[in-house]
């Protein structure tokens, strides 16, 4: 049994790796803004026959990411793996009409929720002496494909050299730090980006000619979190339908 926190897994591709670490025996900790789509991730799990809690935070704001790996110490009495998930996009509109606003807004959420994400948990892991770290960044941090996410973009890129930095300074620890390039996902962010036009206009874009399910994403992460990927640090694992290939 490990412990273990989710952030944004109040819904969409979080949820569904909770309920894989859950599945598995492991004992969550579900974290989101959204208390009614925790309770149902909670609700979910349990039916399944799992373990899960459920705790408010806003990852942006540093003591609520402190608190809850302090919830994650006190009622598993450890924490193995952390997946920093939690994630906006913000305006979808081109650098000259974004807003100071929406900047720190993206770069709240999407760097500093992962700054404080990794913080607080590498303090607790490093105490431990073990622990995996599992950060959703994009295939968008990798190649910019959508005109009007720039600032998601860069967010994500930075969570690529956030995720380096961290399995860099770790990794002595025996602490593992690795990211997920997810493709299109079919969860609330994609439907609310791409609005009518999804499916087809973006499942063209994927050699593998479908649309990525939260549970290919869950699998994914499950596997870099645990023993099976013990050698496996610093890096950036497309899940992605073939996406990034061309
Ligand atoms: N869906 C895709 O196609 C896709 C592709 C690449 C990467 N991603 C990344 O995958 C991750 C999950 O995305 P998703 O598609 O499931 O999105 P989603 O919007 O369906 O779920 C994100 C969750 O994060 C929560 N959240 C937002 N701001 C928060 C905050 N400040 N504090 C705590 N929780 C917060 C939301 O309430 C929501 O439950 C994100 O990091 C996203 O950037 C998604």
């Amino acid at each position: 049994m490990r412990g273990v926190i989710v952030t944004g897994a109040g819904g969409g591709m979080g949820r569904a790796i909770a309920e894989a670490f859950a599945k598995a025996g492991d004992k969550v900790l579900v974290a989101d803004l959204n208390e009614a789509g925790l309770a149902q991730t909670v609700a979910a799990i349990e039916a399944a026959g799992g373990s899960a809690i459920a705790q408010r935070a806003n990852v942006s704001q540093e003591a609520d990411v402190a608190a809850l790996v302090e919830t994650a110490k006190q009622r598993f009495g450890r924490l193995d793996v952390m997946v920093n998930n939690a994630a906006i996009l913000g305006p979808w509109v081109p650098i000259h009409e974004q807003s100071a606003e929406a900047l720190d807004a993206v770069l709240g959420v999407n760097v500093k929720g992962v700054v404080f994400g990794m913080k607080h948990a590498l303090l607790a892991m490093r105490a431990a002496g073990r622990g995996a770290i599992v950060n959703i960044a994009s295939v968008q941090g990798v190649r910019v494909v959508y005109p009007g996410a720039a600032f998601y973009a860069a967010s994500k890129s930075a969570v690529v050299a956030l995720t380096r930095a961290a399995a860099l300074e770790n990794g002595s620890s025996n602490i593992r730090v690795n990211a997920i390039a997810p493709g299109p996902i079919d969860t609330p962010m994609l439907r609310a980006a791409a609005g009518d036009a999804w499916p087809p206009a973006i499942v063209g874009d994927v050699p593998l000619g479908r649309l990525g399910m939260p549970e290919d994403i869950a699998k994914a992460v499950f596997w870099l979190a645990g023993d099976e990927a013990a050698y496996v640090s610093g890096a950036l694992l497309a899940v992605d339908g073939g996406f990034l290939a061309p």
